[in-house]
């Protein structure tokens, strides 16, 4: 069972739940924006909002989590891993947390950008507030570019970060998916 706080060798449970968590919210948001895209508007508004509702919820849950990961030490990486192979987790581990931010802020620029400052609607329940940024056509420009851009390269990682966790557990048998796991025997 994972604890409260990292065991040697799993995990804390906060910070599991909070993986999985963020990790179907953004599988989510990525068939959201590409299933909106053929539709008529009306449905396109509706989807695209919750999308926008999904995208903000995934930039709260990573700011608790990053607060959460500072708060509790990961346990220490397999001892089997080569010198490369942690420094690659390191490195893509770091840069998935930031494109977590990167994206939906960039998302949230975009709509209040585009709205002119709008409160995003989140489920019909309250109003998230807009950033307070310019609503014209190169501000609304640059924060598509880079919605688009994070978003790519932020898929770019997830294929290789599961890859790589798949490889460790099936091929290398040594233990890692475990760690994130703690229901796997
Ligand atoms: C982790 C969270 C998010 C992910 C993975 C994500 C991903 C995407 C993707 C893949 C697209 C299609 C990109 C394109 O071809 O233009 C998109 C579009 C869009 N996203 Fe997000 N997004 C996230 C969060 C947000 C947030 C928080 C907002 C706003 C509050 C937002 C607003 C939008 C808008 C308005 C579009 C449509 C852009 C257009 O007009 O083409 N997104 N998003
Ligand atoms: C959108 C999807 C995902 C994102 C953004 C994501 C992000 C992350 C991040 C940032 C970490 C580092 C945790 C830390 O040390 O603080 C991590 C760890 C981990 N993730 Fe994911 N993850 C995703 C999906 C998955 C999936 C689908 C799997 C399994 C197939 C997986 C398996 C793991 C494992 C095993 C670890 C622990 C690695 C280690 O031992 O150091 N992740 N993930």
């Amino acid at each position: 069972m994972a604890t409260n706080t990292a065991s040697a060798d799993r995990y804390s449970r906060g910070a599991v739940i909070l993986h999985w968590l963020i990790a179907v919210l953004i599988v989510l948001n990525y068939a959201a924006a590409w299933v909106a895209e053929d539709m008529p508007k009306e449905a396109k508004m509706q989807v695209m909002g919750n999308h926008k509702a999904i995208g903000i919820t995934i930039l709260l849950l990573t700011v608790l989590r990053i607060v959460w990961r500072l708060m509790h030490k990961a346990p220490p990486l397999v001892e089997t891993l080569k010198a490369w192979e942690a420094a690659l987790a390191r490195v893509t581990h770091l840069a998935l947390y930031f494109l977590m931010l990167a994206v939906p802020v960039a998302g949230w620029g975009l709509h209040s950008a585009s709205s002119q400052g709008a409160p995003v609607g989140m489920f019909g329940l309250f109003g998230f507030p807009a950033l307070p940024v310019g609503s014209d056509k190169p501000t609304i420009g640059m924060f598509h570019e880079l919605h688009e851009v994070f978003a790519t390269l932020m898929l770019v990682l997830v294929v290789v970060h599961v890859a790589a966790a798949l490889k460790h557990h099936f091929k290398d048998k040594d233990g890692t998916l475990r760690r994130m796991v703690p229901w796997l025997p």
